[in-house]
């Protein structure tokens, strides 16, 4: 029998930035946190497509807490790699959030225009709080005056794909976080 593949041919080349062992062992802590801070408390769920999709799913099983999920979709104009600071709402929540306890959950804060753009949308909406968890941030890449609340991993300037982060919706399903080396419009 054919050894199990675990890797797309195509992404076998790529380096790994963060495996997935390492992955895993951030969101159990990551997780802890929340939950320390949300103690006796319900809390949303908000996943923003498609790229943190992925990351709720592991990150709600290790939240201790009343839990639920709503999802929004957003695109910057263009097919770029990189954000071209206009964001454009693809998929409202189907949840009123006013009165309740929202956590946005983000795959990676790069300029940070696009959390920007969604927590001022939200704040609007009358939450009782509203925090933010990013997976991975780009510290040096950011242009708006935005921070997470959580945040996974602070990684380099380096355009990664994996674990729901996609190029051009490529490799999301890749288990390990990886260094896409050249992806054009960089
Ligand atoms: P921002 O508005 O510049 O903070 O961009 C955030 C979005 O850009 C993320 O949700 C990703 O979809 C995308 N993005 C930024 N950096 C990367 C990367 O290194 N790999 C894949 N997607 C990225
Ligand atoms: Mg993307």
């Amino acid at each position: 029998m054919a050894a199990p593949v675990t890797v797309p041919p195509a992404a076998t080349g790529l380096e790994i930035l963060i495996p997935r062992q390492r992955i895993a062992a951030r969101i159990e802590e990551l997780g802890a946190a929340i939950a320390r801070d949300f103690a006796g408390q319900s809390l949303l769920l908000v996943g923003i497509l498609k790229g943190a999709a992925i990351f709720l799913a592991d990150l709600a099983r290790a939240l201790p807490l009343d839990a639920s999920f709503d999802f929004m979709a957003v695109s910057s104009y263009g097919r770029s790699s990189r954000s071209s600071g206009v964001v454009r709402l693809l998929k409202d929540l189907n949840e009123d959030i006013a009165g309740r306890n929202v956590l946005l959950v983000e795959d990676i804060l790069d300029t940070g225009l696009t959390l920007a753009y969604l927590r001022g949308l939200l704040e609007d909406r009358s939450p009782q709080q509203l925090k933010i968890v990013a997976l991975l941030d780009k510290v040096s890449r950011r242009q708006s005056p935005i921070r997470a609340d959580y945040v996974g991993f602070e990684i380099p300037d380096r355009f990664v794909v994996g674990y729901g982060l996609d190029y051009q919706e490529r490799y999301r399903n890749l288990a390990d976080i990886r260094i896409l080396p050249d992806p054009s419009g960089k």
